[in-house]
This record gives C-alpha cells, structure tokens and sequence, in this order.
C-alpha cells in the first residue's frame, strides 16, 4: 500500500488519476459488472446513484429502519423521501412482505441494505420491484464480495454502493466509495455528478458534486481488493469458530448462516443477547472488544424522530434487535485461540448472571 501510494504521489494527477479509473475497471471486473465509478465515501455513493437513476422530490424510497444512518440519510440528500419497512424476524435485513406494505404511487426505489455483509433476499426483492417498476439501489457498504445465488452482492440491483470507510473488508485507508452498475447512462451520469456535473472542463449540464475519491486512496483501493477474497475467507472462518462455540450457549442467538448459495462475508459478527448490555460490560472489562451496531434504529435517531414525527413502536422487530445485538471481533486476522477466549468470557457471564 505504501509503495502504490508514494508512486501515484510522485506520478500521477491527485484528482482522476489513472490509478482511479484503474480501480475503478478492476472493482468492476471483480464484481462482474459493466461499469464502477468511484466516488468520495459510500454516502456519496448512495446519494450520486439515486440521483442517476433520476429521483425527485415527490418521490419514495423504501429502506430498512435497522442500519447505519447513512442509508436513509442518502435519499435525503438527493431530495426523496425514505419510508422503512422493518426488518426480518430471523436475522437483520429488510423484511421483503413488509416492503410490499410500504409501496403506494409515489414508491421510486427499494433501497435494500445487506447489513453485516449478510446478503437481503434479492429474489423476493427484485420480483416485488418488476412487478411494481421500482429501481433497486443496493447498499452493500458492508458486504464487498458477499455473494447470492452466482452474483455479487451489489450487482443483482440497477446499481449497488460501497464504502471504503477503514472499518470495512476493504479500505482506501480514508474516505470513499464505488457505484456499480450494468447500465451505461447510469454510469456516465453518476460519473458527471461526482465531478462537479462536467460536460467539459468549464462546462456544465447538470448540478452536480465534489464527490471524487482522491488518486492516492484509489492506489490503495487496489492493492487491497487483491487481498478481499482471502481476508473475507478468514473472516467466514472466524464466524464457524464463533458458531460452534457459541450454539451450546442458550442465551445467545448466532446471527443466520449462509449455505451454497448465500455466501455472507461478516462485515460485522453480530450475536443477540437478551442481558446486551450487561454482556458487552462484562467484555469490555475482560479486554474484549465489543460494539453495538446500532443502538438506535434510524426512525428514532433524534433527526428523524423530529423530521417525520416517529414515536417509537413502529418497527418492533428493528427496536428489538437494536436492544440485543452485540458485535463481536471477527477481523481476519484473530486467531482461534482468540475467539475462544471470547466464547469463554461469555460462558463465565452465563454462569455468574
Ligand atoms: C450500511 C452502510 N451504508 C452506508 C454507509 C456510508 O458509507 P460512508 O461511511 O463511506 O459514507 C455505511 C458506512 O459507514 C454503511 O455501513
């Protein structure tokens, strides 16, 4: 990384250097799509691919309650109004029954979010967009290299958004993100509204963004896409230690697994457990690191609670896993021995409490 960083310093231009558009045709070709336009965060992702599939103000987008922010804030930002459908009661991801509920005339997009990198049931979720016109956007900011039934999570939809935020499977080492898509006007316009709506250096026709990612984060991006599939590997193998650790413990509920069809990358390693709280205490004082993803489903977080009145009770099956989720070290790079020191930390909690 270092040395891929020095030569696009020394040799190349710092905004859309060739190192960009390499990244960008080699994220593509391991994702198996057409087009990948890079950009300034996965936020930004999001927010550029809404507006090219052409969103208006009067417009819908249906998105899970149960995510990071930016997921909703996304479709904000291009002018639409999110509306949630709540989550499934197995796992973590957007309910496909509960979206069909949520559809109504002003419904542009689904906005299905593969949380943990866990893929959403694109089946379902691409029959109730045909059926009803919508465009799929998916957020896969947490699930490079996840797979479903052949294809990529982040391919099956009309785009799909990533972030290379350092927490994720891949990282730029700052800030950025990748649009990908099969559909080449997609493509061009998302290129043109990250780069301040260019038609040619001066000249504009469409108001468009600084959402670039910088030539050096983009050198970086490319080295490590070439370790993704074996650092995603560890981390399936971290999660079947957790998993035959943890199911003895009747108090804790491992997250679903995948099978040979549905090939999860555990962005995140999220248990539930009922006495969360006192558990993550318990680890965090035994060293272990732990974390909550997330605490506040989206509907509640005090902005939107203000901006569309949510009062909590709505998304009981989000509010729920809200109160019991708890993430646990699943980098690549744990050892066994590790996480069985985990397990046992969590054993003790259920002996003494
Ligand atoms: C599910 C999800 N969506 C969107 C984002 C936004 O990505 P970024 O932080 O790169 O803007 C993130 C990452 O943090 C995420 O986890």
């Amino acid at each position: 990384m270092e040395a891929a960083a020095l030569n696009a310093l020394h040799n190349e231009r710092y905004v859309l250097g060739e190192d960009v558009y390499k990244f960008e045709e080699e994220f593509a070709a391991y994702m198996g799509t057409k087009f990948a336009v890079s950009t300034s965060s996965g936020t930004n992702a999001l927010h550029i691919a809404l507006l090219a599939l052409g969103l208006s103000h009067t417009d819908e987008v249906i998105t899970s309650p149960f995510s990071f922010v930016a997921s909703a804030n996304a479709v904000l930002h291009a002018g639409a109004t999110p509306v949630f459908a709540d989550i499934e009661s197995k796992g973590f991801n957007i309910s496909p029954d509960k979206v069909k509920q949520r559809i109504n005339k002003h419904t542009k997009a689904l906005l299905p979010i593969h949380l943990f990198g866990h893929p959403c049931n694109m089946r379902e979720i691409t029959v109730i967009a045909e059926e009803n016109g919508l465009k799929v956007v998916e957020d896969a900011c947490q699930a490079h290299g996840a797979e479903y039934y052949g294809q990529k999570a982040g391919a099956m939809g009309d785009v799909g958004c990533f972030s290379f935020y350092p927490s994720k499977n891949m990282t730029v080492c700052g800030d950025g993100g990748m649009i990908v898509t099969n559909y080449e006007d997609t493509a061009k316009l998302a290129a043109k509204l990250r780069d301040c709506g260019r038609k040619s250096q001066y000249e504009h026709d469409v108001v468009g963004y600084t959402s670039r990612l910088n030539t050096v984060s983009a050198a970086i991006g490319r080295v490590q896409l070439k370790r993704l599939d074996e650092w995603n590997k560890k981390r399936v193998e971290n999660a079947s230690v957790y998993e035959q650790f943890l199911s003895g413990i009747n108090d804790i509920g491992v997250p679903p697994k995948g099978d040979s069809n549905l090939k999860p990358v555990y962005h995140l390693y999220v248990v539930r457990a009922r006495k969360r709280n006192e558990l993550r205490e318990w680890l965090l004082n035994s060293g272990v690191q732990c974390g909550v993803h997330y605490p506040i489903p989206i509907p509640l977080q005090p902005i939107y609670k203000q901006m569309f009145e949510y009062k909590g009770g709505e998304f009981p099956l989000s509010e729920r896993a809200s109160a019991e989720c708890l993430s646990l070290p699943v980098y690549p790079t744990l050892a066994r021995e590790d996480i069985q020191q985990v397990c046992e930390r969590i054993q003790e909690f259920y002996l003494k409490y």
